[in-house]
């Protein structure tokens, strides 16, 4: 597998992505490494207990099965759809991060709620499920690097620029549910709401209902893209907030012209995509329709055919006619599945350079044995649980995304 976001530590503090620049020198956390050390606060590098079978295990697929089945109903695995086909195989349920938070709280008879995605999305099912159940990541290294670059400390002081230039009483906070449980709950206790990319657009609809500007939290490109792809705003109406510029970089005049000030954060995976791999990928194929994930730059949604979160892209390829052809740009190991699913269609990766999400990639069939053998005997392991305070004020937020209305998730640029 190579190295697409956390594994390579300036990759997660390089802001803009596509080019992959920083203005910006790597600060000691950003040279934590993955599972090395400790950093509570952050949505990665932190260390793992206990033993993990080997990976050449042969009986690894038959311990976990049994683990499962001797756990019954006591157990729901949950799967985010850029898993490994190893782990994919005993989720329960398979979902984009939207999906399974509705899943995980849709299952309140389980004890154990084991989530092979990030931790950012466990986070959230221990703040949607019962006091009761309790949430694992199998490996507490899966983090994002997108999360990691909203901090709370900096969150709060972007909202103290805001109240000095005299706009936060008519801003709204809007945070993609790729952040910590902290911004969810800074989200929830300013009157914000949480959004994924299914639901982006009914969530700034909402916002500007609620207020004049949006501050959008951690992704500038699921901002951008929303808000003036779907809500038909000028890009600019859009600043980037830097946190790590005096004042987010921004004048006060820009500040108060802004309609969506947008956090200056992006998805390691996702941002490598280019405008010049989609013209390539048409070059190359004739005939063929791109489809990306909202988390790219707004230079290749603008050049794309077809937009819209994980779910969104397999109901489109499920939906396509036999002998069509797409190159799809999200992570790998849903555009592989994908094609192995659909061999009557020709589906391509938008470029074969870029990864997949290492993070996600750390949940793996050792793991996940090691995860369900333990619960078999009794001890949980890499249990997620959010401070109450902050779990219920993200619930708040979490609760308004969950009561926002459905609405169809494409975009067409
Ligand atoms: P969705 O699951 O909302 O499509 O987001 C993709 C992603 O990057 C998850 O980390
Ligand atoms: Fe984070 Fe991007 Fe990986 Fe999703 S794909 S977990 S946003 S780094």
């Amino acid at each position: 597998m190579c190295v697409s976001n956390a594994d390579v530590s300036m990759n997660a503090y390089a802001p803009d992505g596509a080019d992959g620049s920083a203005d910006v020198s790597p600060t000691s956390r950003a040279l934590l490494l993955l599972g090395r050390g400790s950093d509570p606060g952050s949505e990665r590098g932190v260390d793992c207990p206990g033993e993990l079978p080997a990976a050449s295990d042969e009986t690894l697929v038959d311990r976990a099965r049994a683990a499962k089945a001797a756990l019954g109903d006591r157990v729901f695995i949950l799967g985010h759809h850029y898993q490994r086909d190893e782990v994919i195989q005993f989720a329960d349920v398979t979902g984009d991060s939207f999906k399974l938070a509705r899943d995980a709280a849709g299952r309140p008879e389980a004890d154990y709620i084991v989530f092979c995605g990030v931790h950012f999305m466990a986070e959230s099912a221990d703040i949607l499920t019962l006091p009761r159940q309790q949430v694992i990541l199998p490996d507490l290294a899966a983090g994002c690097s997108m999360a990691d670059m909203a901090r709370d400390t900096q969150v709060y002081d972007a909202w103290d620029v805001l109240s000095e230039a005299g706009i936060a009483d008519v801003t709204v906070p809007v945070t993609y549910m790729n952040s910590s449980a902290a911004i969810k709950g800074f989200t929830g206790e300013h009157g914000g709401t949480v959004c994924t990319s299914s639901n982006a657009e009914r969530a700034l609809r909402w916002a500007f209902e609620q207020g004049e500007k949006v501050l959008f939290l951690p992704d500038q490109h699921l901002g951008r893209n929303t808000a003036v792809l779907q809500l038909g705003l000028e890009l600019e109406d859009c600043v980037v907030y830097n946190p790590l510029k005096p004042n987010g970089g921004l004048t006060r005049e820009e500040l108060r012209a802004a309609k969506m000030i947008l956090w200056r954060g992006h998805c390691s995976v996702h941002g490598r995509f280019t405008a010049a791999q989609v013209e390539a990928v048409r070059a190359r194929v004739p005939g063929v329709q791109v489809l990306v994930h909202p988390e790219c730059t707004h230079e290749v949604v603008g050049q794309a055919d077809l937009v819209g979160s994980t779910e969104y892209i397999i109901r489109t390829i499920e939906a396509a006619p036999a002998g069509s052809s797409w190159a799809i740009g999200t992570e790998l190991n849903l555009v592989r599945r994908l094609a192995e699913a659909h061999p009557d269609k020709l589906i391509t990766f938008l470029e074969s350079t870029v990864c997949y999400c290492a993070t996600m990639n750390r949940i793996d069939l050792p793991h996940l044995v090691q995860t369900l053998e333990s619960l078999v005997r009794g001890e949980v392991v890499n249990q997620i649980t959010v401070e109450p305070t902050v779990a219920a004020h993200a619930r708040t937020a979490l609760d308004r995304m969950l009561a926002l209305p459905e609405l169809v998730p494409a975009v067409a640029p």
